[in-house]
């Protein structure tokens, strides 16, 4: 299947996937997820792929974020239907058979952190950095960030970078655990197919039992992420969102009324 913004890289017991729109960043748009889901019923009807290694392309970003020109564009009462796609990409990523290794090799910012903390594990080049800015937006990250980010960082971190919408390097993620490793730069997605290999050597009932076990320490996250999607959802319909999203694209600092 030939995608618009995915490449799809085949090595036999494993893939790579490129989201593929640097000129974005590869921000996530809804073509994106539309060609994700595509993707990932394609996988699960294919017994031979052992695990997915995610990245973006170029060497800047692994994703930028959700697509802010798409967010600008949601109409009033839109935002939870909007969300609804991602969201299901997010969790079918989460709780898949086989293991995802995002390989971040730039901004993981917003929906793109979000996405890394989706997958299984994360591998990080040196020049990584990880930020949820959605609050300069005069939002609330909304694909699961609230409840994935806290179950990795802990609660302390999280509201620290969730409220400040600040960046951290990969050396400040590692020391938090949102990633499991640092490598050079330009050998993310060469370190995360080391470790893909690695795995789609191992028992897949096993490792698919083994995900779900795990996962299963965070049950209550699905909670969470409705409760989330209910406040972004209203955050969506306020004046700050409209100013934030507009000053993002006039490239100008936001000036938040608190309507
Ligand atoms: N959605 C849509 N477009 C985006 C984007 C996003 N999330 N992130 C970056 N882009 C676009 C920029 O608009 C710019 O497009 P242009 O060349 O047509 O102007 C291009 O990608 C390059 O980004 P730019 O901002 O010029 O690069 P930079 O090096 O100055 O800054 C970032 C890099 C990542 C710090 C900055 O792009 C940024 O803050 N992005 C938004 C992050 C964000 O808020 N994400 C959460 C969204 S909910």
């Amino acid at each position: 299947m030939v995608y618009k913004f995915l490449l799809i890289e085949d090595y036999g017991s494993f893939q790579v996937v490129t989201i593929n729109r640097p000129e974005a960043l590869n921000a996530l748009n809804l073509v994106v997820f539309q060609e994700l889901k595509s993707y990932l019923i394609q996988v699960e009807e294919n017994q031979k792929i052992r695990c997915i290694v995610i990245t973006g392309a170029g060497n800047k970003a692994f994703v930028a974020g959700a697509d802010i020109t798409e967010f600008n564009s949601i109409a009033p009462g839109e935002a939870k239907s909007y969300l609804s796609l991602g969201n299901e990409i997010m969790q079918r990523i989460e709780n898949f058979h086989i293991p995802f290794i995002a390989a971040i090799n730039g901004f993981a910012l917003g929906g793109g952190c979000e996405l890394a903390l989706a997958c299984h594990m994360r591998i990080a080049g040196e020049h990584a950095r990880f930020g949820m800015p959605e609050i300069n937006l005069g939002i609330l990250p909304g694909y699961g960030g609230t409840q994935r980010l806290t179950a990795v960082v802990g609660k302390s971190k999280a509201m620290e970078m969730i409220l400040s919408g600040e960046m951290i390097n990969a050396q400040e993620a590692l020391q938090f655990s949102l990633v499991n490793k640092i490598v050079a730069v330009g050998t993310e997605v060469q370190m995360a197919s080391d470790l893909a290999q690695k795995i789609a050597t191992k028992a897949p009932l096993a490792v698919r039992s083994i995900i779900k076990a795990v996962n299963y320490s965070h049950r209550n996250t699905e909670h969470g992420i409705a409760l989330e999607g209910d406040l972004f959802n209203s955050l969506a319909d306020t004046d700050d969102f409209k100013e934030g999203t507009k000053a993002f694209l006039e490239k100008r600092k936001p000036v938040f009324l608190g309507k």
